[in-house]
Parts: C-alpha cells; structure tokens; sequence
C-alpha cells in the first residue's frame, strides 16, 4: 500500500501531507480517499480501527472504513479471513454470540453503535440481516413478512405493509394469490426473496446480506442482483460474496480482506488490504494481494 492509503476514511493524503488527526502515518490504516467516493452522500457506517475477538482469539484486526448512504458495499476475501465477522458487528448481531467482544468504534450515523444507551434490538430493526441459507419462519407467506411489523406493535395498516415489502422484494406477482400457505413451499429463490421482504417490512436503514445467492441458481440469483439495484435507492446495502462478478456486477464501493499471521499469537487474524471504488479493484488495485485474488491467483 502506498503512503496516499495511509490515514483516516475519507480524508485526502497525500505524501509528506500532515495527517490531520496528528495520527502517526507509520500506523497503516486503510482508507478510502475521498476523490474514489461520493462523498455528498450521508455518511452510514464509520469504522475506527475495529478488532473483533472470540475468546482470546483476534479474528478481524483494525479495520477502518466508512460506507456512505445508497451505496452497496462487496466484502469480498478468501474464507476465513473475517467478513462474515465484521459483517456481524455492523448490527450487533456479536452481543448473540458468547465470548465475542468487539473494539475500536462503530459509529452508525453519527452514534456510537455499542454505546451506553443503545437498544441492540432497535439496532438490528434498522440493520437488517440476510444470511446465506434461506430461513423463512415456518409460518405463512404473510406471517413471515408481518413478523417485525407486529412486533413493534406499531399502527401500520398490515396487509399494506406485507404487499409494500412484497412489492419491494419483487415477489408480489408471485405469491399475492398464495399468502396464507407456508412459506416452506417456496422455492429457494422465492424464499431469499421472502426473507429481504422480511426484513424490508421491519422499515431498516441498512441491510447486510452474508452471501445471500450461494445457495441460488444462477436465475435467483440474477434476480435477487436485479432487486439490489432496487432496492440501493431507499437503503444501505453490504453483502459479503465470494462471487467476484457479483461483486463487480452490484456494488459501489469493495472492500477485500485477507487473513495475515498474527505474531502475537501465533494465529491467523483478518485484516483488510484494500477499500475503494469496486472498478478500482477490479481494475487497477493499489495492493498485489487484491491483484492476485481478483484475478483468481489465490483464494
Ligand atoms: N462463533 C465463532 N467462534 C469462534 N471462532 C469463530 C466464530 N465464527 C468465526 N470464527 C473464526 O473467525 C475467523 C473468521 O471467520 P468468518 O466466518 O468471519 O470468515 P469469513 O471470511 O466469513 O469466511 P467464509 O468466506 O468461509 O464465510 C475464522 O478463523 C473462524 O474460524
Ligand atoms: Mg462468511
């Protein structure tokens, strides 16, 4: 990485420039320099140097970067190496998991995600999650979506509701005939596309998907690619993918992470190498890491 990488998310440095933040230029912390971003947009997530741990075992380490609002973000790197780990601490979703302790700041919007105060439960209602297996509830096509929207007691008009997300979701079409069978019979596309309507209807800011179209076809998944195009204009979208052409195809911005040699302890600790524009990396990386992989030479 060059000395131009060096420095805080979205500032300008170039060599010999003072950082701002009186920070030590030798410290190498990854950012995305503001000429590669949009940066009129909002600012959703803004990480600052976050480590995540299981027990004593330091999975994700340092990790510094800002996501920006309508824009979809690819974590993409050899398995391993954390994505799926830093994903998890974008909503909390750690506080689930016994001996996981994140460090460093998450700021979402402006606010300390972990701070004293926070609601995780509204954390996650505002940053929803897809994972990578379908997991409808074993419910009704309607129940499944109506789940958050009733949770939160909140006076919404409910079949409004579940046709909006449906809508939002494009599988209306598909099932406005069928919404009291169970979402178990659908096919496994229409099951991913059921689970993004779920949580649509719980009205998030941010929805993460941890490869969300590993278990598809190549037909869902172009579909549910379709609908990220969609959806981008009304939330913040991160997914994890270890489809490069996906990656390439969809997002914004790409973040591509490795695993390095943790000397302390002897283990394998995920760091990210590179965060930029997506046709950027595709194109013209920075790092030889991201070269090799996005050119399939390792991972
Ligand atoms: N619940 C857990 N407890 C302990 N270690 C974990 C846990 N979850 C993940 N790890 C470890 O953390 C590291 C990062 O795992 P993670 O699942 O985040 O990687 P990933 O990049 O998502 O990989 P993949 O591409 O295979 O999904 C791995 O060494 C993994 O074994
Ligand atoms: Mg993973």
């Amino acid at each position: 990485m060059t000395d131009a990488h060096h420095g805080r998310r979205g500032d300008v440095l170039t060599e010999g420039q003072p950082n701002p933040d009186g920070d030590s230029l030798l410290a190498p912390r990854p950012l995305v320099r503001e000429s590669d971003v949009v940066a009129d947009a909002p600012l959703v997530f803004d990480l600052d140097r976050v480590s995540v741990h299981y027990g004593s075992f330091r999975a994700v380490r340092d990790v510094s970067l800002a996501m920006r609002a309508g824009q979809i973000t690819a974590f993409i790197g050899p398995s391993g190496c954390g994505k799926t780990t830093l994903l998890r601490s974008l909503n909390r979703m750690h506080d689930l998991i016994p001996g996981a302790r994140v460090e460093g700041t998450v700021k979402f919007r402006g606010e300390s995600l972990y701070g004293p105060g926070v609601d995780p439960v509204e954390v996650r209602r505002r940053i929803g999650m897809v994972f990578q297996r379908p997991n409808p509830f074993p419910k009704s096509i309607f129940d499944n979506v109506a789940f958050g929207p009733r949770i939160a007691r909140t006076k919404v008009n409910l079949d409004e509701c579940v046709e909006g997300a449906l809508r939002k979701a494009a599988l209306w079409d598909e099932v406005k005939d069928r919404l009291k069978t169970s979402a178990m019979e659908m096919s496994g596309g229409q099951q991913q596309r059921l689970c993004i309507a779920r949580a649509v209807a719980a009205q998030p800011d941010v929805i993460l998907m941890d490869e969300p179209c590993s278990a598809l076809d190549p037909v869902a998944t172009m579909r549910i690619e379709d609908l990220m195009q969609q959806l981008k204009a009304d939330y913040t979208i991160v997914i994890v993918t270890h489809n490069m052409q996906q990656a390439a195809r969809v997002s914004d911005m790409t973040a591509f992470f490795t695993a390095e040699i943790d000397e302390t302890v002897d283990r394998r600790a995920g760091v990210l190498v590179e965060y930029d524009r997506t046709d950027k990396i595709f194109t013209t990386p920075s790092d030889e890491r991201t070269e090799s992989y996005v050119s399939g030479r390792f991972g």
